[in-house]
């Protein structure tokens, strides 16, 4: 941001320095939530059919099973490292976000949950790969989701 920021700033006539370390650091934090918002709204994309084969809503598909498993257990560590200081809900933001205060009494517990996350989707990559059936992928997309799930009790708001 800052990049194409500095030109255009500097192309009005404001030297670089008046923009405050203040105003840019709220700038990152507004952009760090999008994005975050952004890749969960990714990763819920690519679960969908997982989970939608799971229920049996629409026929198992083994191609499209793996296809969207190996997506999710590789975007599984991007939403995390936007979760900085200063982002949560009751933070002085530009963007309305679902993040609990709390996360910020609890990054240990938060991290913990980020791991068990992206441990129950790397299990599901796998098992695909170990060419499982369908009765235990099925079980393991149900783990996934409780990881997800378990993440939202206790950090999202409702
Ligand atoms: C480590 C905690 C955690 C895990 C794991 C987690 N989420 Fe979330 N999720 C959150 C938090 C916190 C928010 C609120 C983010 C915000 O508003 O800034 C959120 C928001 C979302 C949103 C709304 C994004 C938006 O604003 O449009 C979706 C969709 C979502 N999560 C889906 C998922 C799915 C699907 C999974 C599992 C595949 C998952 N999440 C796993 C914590 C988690």
């Amino acid at each position: 941001m800052t990049m194409t920021f500095r030109p255009l700033l500097a192309s009005l006539g404001v030297s670089a320095a008046l923009l405050t370390s203040a105003s840019a650091q709220a700038l990152e934090v507004d952009k760090a939530i999008e994005y975050r918002q952004d890749a969960l709204r990714v990763m819920a994309f690519q679960i969908g059919p997982l989970g939608d084969m799971a229920q049996g809503n629409i026929d198992y598909d083994a191609d499209e099973f793996a296809l969207r498993a190996n997506n999710l257990a590789s975007l599984a560590h991007l939403p995390w490292e936007a979760f900085i200081e200063g982002s949560l809900q009751g933070d002085d933001h530009g963007v309305d976000t679902d993040a609990l205060a709390k996360i910020g009494d609890e990054w240990d517990g938060f991290r913990q949950r980020q791991e068990t996350f992206q441990q129950e989707s790397a299990t599901l990559a796998q098992m695909v790969d170990d060419g499982e059936e369908f009765n235990a992928l099925r079980r393991q997309v149900g783990a996934v989701a409780n990881s997800c799930k378990a993440c939202h009790d206790d950090y999202r708001a409702d």
